[in-house]
C-alpha cells in the first residue's frame, strides 16, 4: 500500500462519491446485472453476479492509491447508483471508467460525477492527464467525456469487451488538466 491519501468523500450538488466497501456488493450486483451496461465496458462480465461484485470490491480494498482510485456514486435519496474509477492503462496516463444503473441514466449524474473526479484528480491526486475510450456505439459516454473536457485523439482501437465476448471499435479520448 502507498502512503497516498485514501479515497476521500466528495460531495457534489446531488451526489456523494465515496470509497467502495464490501457491503455495497448486493446493491452493485443488482444494478450492474444489465447487458446494456456491461456491453459498454471492457471488463464487466454479463451476467454480473454477487460474486463478481464481491471480487471487484475485494480488489478495491487493496488498491494502491497512488495508481488507482474508485468511488461509489451515491444519490442523496437512492443510495448507490453506480461506480466511477481511475485505473492504470497501457497509455501514458490513467484511464477513467464509469457506469450507472439504468434507472439513473439521462439526468446528468455521470457528467456531475466525472467533473468532481476530474477536479479531485487535478487538485488532490496530482495527475494532469487522463485517457478514456468509449465504444463507437456508445455516443452517450462520448458526450459525458466531451462535457467533462475530454477531446478525441482521432485514434480508434479495437478493444475487447468481456460481456460482448469480442472486440469493439473504441474511440480514444484524452483530458489535460
Ligand atoms: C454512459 C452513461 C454513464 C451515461 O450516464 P448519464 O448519467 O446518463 O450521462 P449524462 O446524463 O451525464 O450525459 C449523457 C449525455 O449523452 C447524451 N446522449 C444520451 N444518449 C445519446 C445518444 N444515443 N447519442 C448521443 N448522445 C446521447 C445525453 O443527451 C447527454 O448529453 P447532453 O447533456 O448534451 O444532452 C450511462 O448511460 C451508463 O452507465 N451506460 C452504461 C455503461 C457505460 O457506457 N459506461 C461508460 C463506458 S465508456
Amino acid at each position: 500500500m502507498s502512503v497516498i491519501d485514501p479515497i476521500p468523500r466528495i460531495e457534489t450538488r446531488r451526489l456523494a462519491l465515496r470509497a467502495p466497501c464490501m457491503s455495497d456488493a448486493t446493491r452493485l450486483a443488482l444494478l450492474a446485472n444489465d447487458f446494456d451496461i456491461a456491453r459498454m465496458t471492457t471488463r464487466m462480465p454479463y451476467p454480473y453476479r454477487q460474486e463478481d461484485a464481491e471480487a471487484f470490491l475485494g480488489r478495491m480494498e487493496t488498491l494502491d492509491h497512488a495508481r488507482e482510485a474508485a468511488f461509489v456514486i451515491e444519490h442523496e435519496d437512492e443510495g448507490a447508483i453506480g461506480v466511477i474509477a481511475l485505473h492504470p492503462s497501457d497509455s501514458f496516463a490513467p484511464e477513467i471508467g464509469y457506469w450507472l444503473g439504468r434507472a439513473y441514466w439521462g439526468r446528468g449524474f455521470a457528467t456531475e460525477a466525472a467533473a468532481a473526479v476530474l477536479a479531485w484528480t487535478k487538485s488532490r491526486w496530482g495527475r494532469r492527464a487522463l485517457v478514456s475510450g468509449h465504444f463507437a456505439d456508445n455516443p452517450a459516454s462520448g458526450r459525458v467525456l466531451e462535457k467533462a473536457g475530454f477531446l478525441y485523439t482521432g485514434e480508434v482501437l479495437p478493444r475487447h469487451s468481456e460481456a460482448r465476448g469480442e472486440p469493439a471499435r473504441t474511440r480514444m479520448m484524452v483530458w489535460l488538466a
